[in-house]
């Protein structure tokens, strides 16, 4: 199977995450990691399982390296039947009702298409003491037990 992690960051830390998450997969995975905005959204594969993991900026927006993956989804709204997907969200609680949305954004509009997800989002906030990978890393092992079931 091939994994592709592709990220929404503004200061680094989603796409750290996807090498992270890429470290700790076994090695007969095909895996690639992308910028958001370099996957065309209308075109997906679906012997590829997707790995969105995204920050929020602005005020509970997607960052704008996944802005245009997401206008996609929102504009052209392709059938995404035939793919499955799993999202992790890089946030910070102390911005209220705006946490982690940005990858909420993205995960209802995968769920728009008709995507299949798995597992729950993860969320890491990062006004928390916890390093990303700290939140990150036990997520992605329950997420590559479900899709190696
Ligand atoms: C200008 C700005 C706006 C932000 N807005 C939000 C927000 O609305 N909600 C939220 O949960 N986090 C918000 N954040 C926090 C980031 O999502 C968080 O720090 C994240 O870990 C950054 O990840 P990145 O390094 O991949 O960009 C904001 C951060 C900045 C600098």
């Amino acid at each position: 199977m091939k994994i592709h992690f592709i990220y929404g960051t503004e200061s680094g830390n989603a796409q750290y995450l996807c090498d992270d998450f890429k470290d700790a997969t076994p090695e007969n995975f095909e895996c690639e990691i992308s910028e958001m905005n370099n996957v065309d959204a209308t075109n997906l594969d679906g012997d590829t399982f997707y790995v969105i993991v995204s920050a929020t900026f602005g005020t509970g927006d997607v960052p704008s390296t996944a802005e245009d993956f997401y206008d996609d989804l929102l504009e052209e709204k392709p059938d995404l039947s035939h793919i499955k997907f799993a999202v992790f969200g890089l946030g910070d609680e102390s911005f209220g009702e705006t946490f982690a949305q940005g990858s909420q954004k993205l995960m209802e509009a995968m769920l728009d298409c008709k995507a299949h997800m798995i597992g729950e989002r993860g969320i890491h906030d990062a006004s928390g003491s916890l390093p990303p990978e700290v939140a990150g890393l036990p997520w992605w092992e329950g997420i590559l037990a479900k899709i190696t079931a």
